[in-house]
């Protein structure tokens, strides 16, 4: 995959922090069942204590929002009351959810007006690591700080508190007084290149925090990338970690990769297992650049008595596509810089090379801007879909498909392996074509998008229907 060197700031200028916990919200410690979450600006250090805040979007007042924790199964209500100056909405991403709660503006609710509330309720079907955040101009909203994480824990934690980290990891552009870019927010060049790609990495809202850990114990460590179009890249075995779970699904086995890089896309989780074995300082090393990037340290000390028991994972019970029957659906992905551009309509009218700046379109599915009247496909409930996506254009993408989990069952230029694991986001390098398969088993209408967000917001943007 052809990739966009990675220059992010000098890192001198960084403090080590002393905790990256995040606040929590438990459901079962909400007075009345109902969690709170207010989107509102707030000012925040995203680089260093000697340089000046930023004004940031936020749920409660932090960048990312609580950590918001419930048990698989359980009922979860959430009421979001805007307090922007512009309309919002909350999706839960990657949650096989009930349709009218999956939060698009748009698509399946109003967007939220400002001053207004909206009332989400639902169950989360499933154990394992996602996250939430705004959809509604997300290409704004997520790079100015709305979002969190969303934990759906097992019946019984496999993993007790102390052995479960989540790390949100987000890239900022920041100006040169280390403030949140903000001016640059809808530039042409970001939503016709690789999206907005900024020069600083935070982990839950923090630079470069250590964590601490004991050695000879296994510890869970969530990365969920919340950036708008930084695809992070990693070699868990440069730290002995095992791959245990990806987009939220646990694998069957606690995997060790046998490749590097491990390229996190936006959106895109994946749970590490580590085990450390002597006390000293592990960092986590984004790689992409000339030199590595220590975006976290783990401090380990020595542990007296460490519990040698390394939990297991436990799959969630999802539906298997049966190839035999599936219904096909094709996805030419054209545009941007340097790439393709075939005929393209955008709202019903074709669109000329002159209209971009006016529309700010310059991508398109199957010659096709964004949303139309017609979604992409429609089907019956339980039917197995397969779609093959081609890539013609000259740069990566992140593809989401919303409220379903799909297996890659086909990938130009690698082998893809017997077991694929479910995942939510896949990524397809320039010239690549994929194809997934999934069950379509929850009626509704669903957004099929790119999760680079200013890909998103400039065509890549589709709909299905199950019905
Ligand atoms: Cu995480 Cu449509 O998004
Ligand atoms: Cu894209």
């Amino acid at each position: 995959m052809k990739m966009t060197r990675r220059t992010f700031l000098n890192a001198t200028a960084a403090t080590v922090a002393l905790s990256a916990a995040p606040v929590s919200l438990d459901v079962s410690k909400a007075s009345d069942d109902v969690l709170e979450i207010n989107a509102r600006p707030a000012q925040q250090r995203l680089y260093s204590p000697d340089h000046p805040p930023s004004d940031l979007w936020t749920y409660n007042g932090s960048a990312p929002g609580p950590e918001i924790r419930v048990k698989r199964g359980q009922r979860v209500r959430v009421r979001l009351t805007n307090g922007l100056e512009e309309p919002t909405s909350i999706h839960w991403h990657g949650i096989r959810i009930d349709n009218s709660m999956d939060g698009v503006s748009g698509l399946t609710q109003d967007p939220v007006m400002p001053g207004e509330s909206f009332e989400y309720d639902f169950v989360a079907p499933d154990a394992g690591t996602y996250w939430y955040h705004a959809h509604n101009r997300s290409w704004n909203q997520v790079a100015r700080g709305l979002y969190g994480a969303f934990i759906v824990e097992e019946d019984i934690p496999a993993f007790d508190r102390e052995h479960d980290l989540t790390l949100v990891v987000d890239d900022w552009l920041l100006d040169r007084r280390g403030v949140l870019n903000v001016a640059s927010l809808g530039s042409m060049m970001e939503w016709s290149h690789g999206g907005r790609l900024g020069n600083w990495l935070t982990v839950n809202g923090e630079s470069q925090p250590s964590l601490n850990l004991s050695s000879g114990e296994a510890y869970r460590i969530r990365l969920i990338n919340a950036a708008n179009a930084r695809i992070l890249e990693i070699d868990p075995n440069r730290f002995d970690a095992k791959v245990i779970a990806y987009d939220g699904q646990a694998l069957p086995q606690p995997e060790t990769l046998a490749y590097a890089p491990l390229l996190i896309g936006p959106a895109q989780r994946v749970d590490l297992l580590i085990r450390p074995s002597g006390p000293g300082v592990i960092p986590i090393e984004e790689i992409s650049g000339d030199r590595p990037y220590a975006f976290a340290n783990l401090q380990i000390a020595d542990s007296e008595n460490p519990n040698p028991q390394v939990p297991k994972l436990y799959p969630n019970e999802l539906p298997e596509p049966d190839l035999s029957q599936a219904k096909h659906v094709r996805l030419d992905m054209t545009g941007g810089a340097m790439g393709i551009m075939v005929e393209t309509v955008y709202q019903g009218r074709k669109l000329g090379r002159r209209d971009f700046a006016r529309t700010g379109q310059v991508w398109a599915f199957n010659g096709i801007a964004n949303l139309a009247e017609e979604p992409l496909f429609r089907c019956r409930r339980g039917e197995t879909i397969v779609v093959e996506t081609i890539n013609r254009t000259a740069f990566p993408h992140a593809m989401h498909i919303h409220g379903h989990h799909f297996r890659v069952i086909g990938r130009s230029g690698s082998s893809v392996r017997e077991q694929n694991p479910w995942r939510d986001t896949f990524l397809i390098g320039p010239d690549q074509t994929t194809r997934i398969a999934f069950v379509a088993d929850h009626p509704g209408k669903w957004l099929f998008h790119c999760h680079m967000l200013e890909h998103a917001a400039a065509g890549m943007n589709t709909w299905f229907e199950v019905t």
